[in-house]
């Protein structure tokens, strides 16, 4: 048995992780509070049913837009869509006050320096002592992140990265910051391999930790490759999905699952902290992918991405 007695968590940040994250949480009996931002507009059908944004169902729409996906996934070892019973929706307005009664915090926000930093402070002043706090950043500084906090709160904080679609993918790095507790540390490997099913590895805080760096990268040589050569979307997905084993999970298909803007957030940690010119020059964003975001094809949460808008497109579509 674990150290660690986990019963209530919460994730904050109901996006392709976070949902992803209470799911799998769910799944492992572990009753979830779900929190995403309030909306800023009403949708045109919300409008028709004369509803304002004071309204609980406008407010916490986020969140359970991340919830109803999950209802569509197929079943996972860990995940069946009949536990999501188990997850609770909310926004970070009316339902912060609640997170002071969870075992364990997971933050699941925009993959930006800032916005974690602005969480944990506002995190931190409805924190219990006790509490086991987490981010499922990609590469961000945990250190960094936590810097404002106080030790006693960093004590109990460190990255939980889980890899995505979490029901199947097994690794997951834990990565203590300056300050956590080493105990605490080796408690969560112990509770997130034998209650959550993972293979976890201890990774350092260092920029996108162990496998980001390494797959970052080989993304971006990828599609660099792909544009300065001319190779179709699909030509480099045959080659890197199923001659590789890996089906579902070939380099433009991730793409599109990982999320074009998360992609570029998650190169630029590296860019920004290359300790050279030429490990800069490796993170360097392509000008098609920036072009993408700019247009909003984000991938799959947009409708839009390599497989949706440009389907059997090649270079030319830059
Ligand atoms: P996403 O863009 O799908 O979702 C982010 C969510 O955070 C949105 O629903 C947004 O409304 C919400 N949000 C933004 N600011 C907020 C705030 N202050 N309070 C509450 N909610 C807020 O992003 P995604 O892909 O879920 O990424 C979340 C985190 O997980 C990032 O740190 C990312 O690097 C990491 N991650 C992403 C993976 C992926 O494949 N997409 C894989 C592993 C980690």
């Amino acid at each position: 048995m674990s150290a660690v007695q986990i019963d209530r968590a919460a994730v904050i940040g109901a996006g392709v992780m976070g949902a992803a994250i209470a799911g799998h949480l769910a799944g492992a009996g572990i009753r979830c509070l779900l929190l995403d931002v309030v909306p800023h507009q009403l949708l045109p059908d919300e409008e028709r049913k004369g509803l304002t944004i004071s309204h609980s169902a406008v407010r916490n729409r986020l969140a359970e837009q991340g919830k109803q996906r999950l209802v569509r996934m197929n079943p996972a070892p860990l995940y069946d869509a009949r536990f999501i019973h188990r997850i609770e929706t909310g926004n970070v307005e009316d339902d912060w006050e609640r997170l002071s009664e969870m075992d364990w915090i997971i933050e699941a926000v925009v993959e930006r320096l800032d916005v974690k930093q602005q969480l944990l402070s506002r995190l931190e002043q409805v924190w219990k002592p006790g509490t086991i706090v987490s981010s499922n950043t990609s590469g961000v500084s945990i250190q960094e992140m936590s810097k404002s906090c106080s030790p006693s709160f960093r004590q109990h904080f460190m990255g939980t990265h889980f890899f995505n679609p979490p029901r199947y993918m097994k690794l997951l790095e834990i990565i203590p910051g300056d300050m956590t507790d080493s105990s605490l540390v080796q408690d969560m490997k112990q509770f997130c391999e034998k209650r959550l099913g993972k293979g976890v590895v201890i990774a350092k805080d260092t920029p996108n930790f162990i496998a980001n760096r390494i797959g970052t990268y080989g993304l971006m040589m990828t599609v660099q490759e792909m544009v300065s050569h001319g190779y179709t979307i699909e030509e480099v997905d045959a080659v890197t999905g199923p001659a590789l084993g890996r089906p579902k999970s070939a380099t433009f298909r991730t793409l599109d699952l990982v999320g074009l803007d998360t992609f570029l957030h998650v190169a630029g940690n590296v860019r920004d902290r290359a300790l050279d010119e030429s490990e800069r020059r490796a993170f360097d964003i392509p000008e098609l992918l920036q072009k993408m975001v700019d247009q909003g094809w984000l991938g799959e949460k947009s409708g839009s991405g390599f497989y949706q808008k440009v389907k059997g497109a090649s270079g030319s579509v830059i």
